[in-house]
């Protein structure tokens, strides 16, 4: 478990950017040990405007996109082709324009032909997706992933855990959630304990209505109240903020990216 670090663009638009050149450098200095990099993939607005940020960033090309492992952290249970989906929204935005292994591109199962209406069995086969990527170092029933993006909601929730649900206390690497209260209702998201497994967990957060929840997680909430509150990395936690989302947390955390 790491203590945070909070860093503060002037905007949306340059933390995106930003966090899109973090990003290729991370992954590259990953790449360079030798290893394959593990990336999980997270949905909404900001996650999509980074994904766009990158595709446009040359640096881009320095990552071999083909050792990648794609993860997604959470995904809407709705039909393959439907907009809504989160792999369909990176996908149209970024991944595909990568040279990408599709073996090593892992998103979490629609509901289709194969699943329909049944989110638990795509939990749980994701679950299995993950037990059979973990290596004998990762001590664990799913990878130790180098790095999971999140977005935060205006309650506090990340990826689909949302407060005061019982999918925050599931022990399986994964659930199903209905009646999200964000549309659409039903989705599949990896729990705290896969989330927790994470080497580097990087929020990435902009907007006021974000103000209030990112001020809580640093400050200690309970995870039930403020879920974003209970995922830290294990090696390190990082909070890129926009300044508007950076409102309201202590200037003794705070560290400003630009003026
Ligand atoms: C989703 C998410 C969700 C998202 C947050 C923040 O499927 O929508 O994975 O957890 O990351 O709600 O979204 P915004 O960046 O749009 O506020």
């Amino acid at each position: 478990m790491s203590s945070p670090s909070v860093v503060v663009h002037r905007n949306a638009d340059m933390l995106a950017a930003a966090a899109a050149a973090r990003l290729v450098t991370r992954l590259v200095d990953v790449q360079s040990t030798g290893r394959v990099a593990s990336l999980v993939l997270t949905g909404g607005s900001i996650a999509n405007r980074l994904y766009a940020a990158l595709a446009e960033l040359p640096a881009h090309d320095a990552v071999d996109w083909s050792r990648v492992e794609l993860w997604w952290g959470d995904e809407r249970f709705v039909a393959p082709d439907s907009p809504d989906r989160n792999e369909r929204q990176a996908r149209e935005a970024l991944l595909d324009r990568l040279r990408l292994d599709p073996a090593r591109v892992h998103p979490m199962p629609a509901d289709d032909g194969a699943y329909a209406d049944d989110p638990d069995r795509a939990a749980s086969d994701y679950a299995e997706s993950l037990a059979a990527a973990a290596q004998p170092e990762d001590h664990g029933p799913s990878p130790a992933f180098d790095i999971l993006l999140l977005g935060v909601g205006p309650d506090g929730h990340v990826a689909s855990l949302f407060p005061e649900r019982p999918e925050l206390y599931e022990e399986r690497p994964t659930s199903a959630v209905r009646h999200s209260p964000k549309p659409p209702p039903t989705r599949v998201t990896m729990t705290m304990p896969t989330l927790r497994r994470a080497r580097e967990v990087w929020f990435v957060v902009a907007g006021a209505d974000k103000a209030g929840p990112v001020r809580l997680a640093l400050g200690g909430a309970g995870m039930m109240q403020v879920p974003a509150a209970g995922v830290t990395g294990t090696s390190r936690t990082l909070w890129l903020l926009d300044h508007d989302a950076a409102a309201e947390v202590p200037a003794s955390l705070a560290r400003p990216a630009s003026p």
